[in-house]
């Protein structure tokens, strides 16, 4: 497994896996690699012949007071956890190598409805700054087939979207979030939790099964049930962000008849955000 810095480098070595006739799958992430990022290049690897994975901190996507500067960067240990896997190439630019001209005048690609409400109200620009990233990456390695978790569920509708307007040529696959044994989704973000944050954090999963269970059981008071839920999570110390309960397809607000469903939450232990998400039908 090799570790290439430039893009030109990546496009040499794509160029000869394709040639020797190999699908080429792609994984991007920002690095700091748990077992949800290991089952995504792990899905690729069953579809595809080469699987790049991308590690690149993308500063487009982070708000001013976000944690682009603290993000974890620990490129040998996940360098250790590709090469188990079993990936063929690792793609780790730097921000010079993405944004030679720096980002202010660069071209950005925004994709409308589905970016709006939810993370995309509290972090505006972040959308855009996924949705160019995710668009120069698919350029430069031209993937068959790109791998992304649905614990990011509304960027991945995003890009999914993205990728059907702009006739991308590449299948773009979701995976079900891997989670801790006590329901937290795995995050690179939870590495910032003090023991007592991390004791709380399940209460995020466990809310939204709440909500989904009272879907169930046929209850159609929306509103009253999410706020129920939101003062379950001040109670549990947590400050939540946003809790909705939307469309799972196309992230529309969720009515009456619709039948299959997401509830998205976002919420504060401390200064730490956490986001999770639980799709369930409406029988
Ligand atoms: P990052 O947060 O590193 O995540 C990389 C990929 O791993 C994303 O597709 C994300 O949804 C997926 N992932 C993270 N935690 C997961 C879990 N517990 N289960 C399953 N999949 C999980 O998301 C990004 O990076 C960036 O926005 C990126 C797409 C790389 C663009 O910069």
């Amino acid at each position: 497994m090799n570790t290439l810095h430039t893009i030109a480098q990546v496009r040499a070595a794509v160029g000869r896996a394709r040639q020797e006739g190999k699908r080429i799958g792609l994984v991007p992430t920002m690095g700091n690699l748990h077992a949800g990022h290991v089952a995504l290049v792990e899905k690729a690897l069953q579809r595809t012949d080469y699987v790049v994975v991308s590690i690149f901190v993308n500063p487009m996507q982070f708000g001013p007071g976000e944690d682009l500067d603290s993000y974890p960067r620990t490129l040998a240990e996940d360098q250790k956890k590709l090469l188990e896997v079993g990936a063929h190439l690792v793609f780790a630019p730097n921000a010079n190598e993405m944004y030679p001209d720096g980002m202010d005048g660069h071209t950005r690609i925004s994709v409308p409805v589905v970016s709006e409400g939810l993370c995309g109200a509290s972090r505006p620009g972040h959308f855009e700054g996924v949705a160019t990233v995710v668009n120069k990456l698919l350029n430069i390695v031209g993937p068959d087939v790109a791998v992304f978790g649905q614990k990011d569920y509304q960027q991945l509708a995003v890009i999914r979207k993205m990728a059907q307007d702009l006739s991308l040529p590449v299948q773009i696959m979701g995976h079900p979030t891997v989670r801790a044994e006590d329901g937290l989704a795995l995050s690179s973000r939870n590495g910032y939790l003090s023991a007592e944050q991390r004791a709380i954090a399940p209460v995020l999963q466990q809310t939204l099964q709440q909500i989904a269970s009272a879907v169930q059981s046929g209850r159609t008071d929306y509103a009253q049930i999410i706020n129920e839920a939101s003062l379950r999570l001040s109670e549990a110390g947590l400050r939540p962000d946003y809790l909705d309960l939307r469309n799972a397809d196309n992230l529309a607000p969720a009515s009456d008849d619709s039948t299959d469903l997401v509830v998205l939450a976002a919420a504060y232990l401390g200064t730490t955000r956490l986001i999770d998400n639980l799709e369930f039908s409406r029988a």
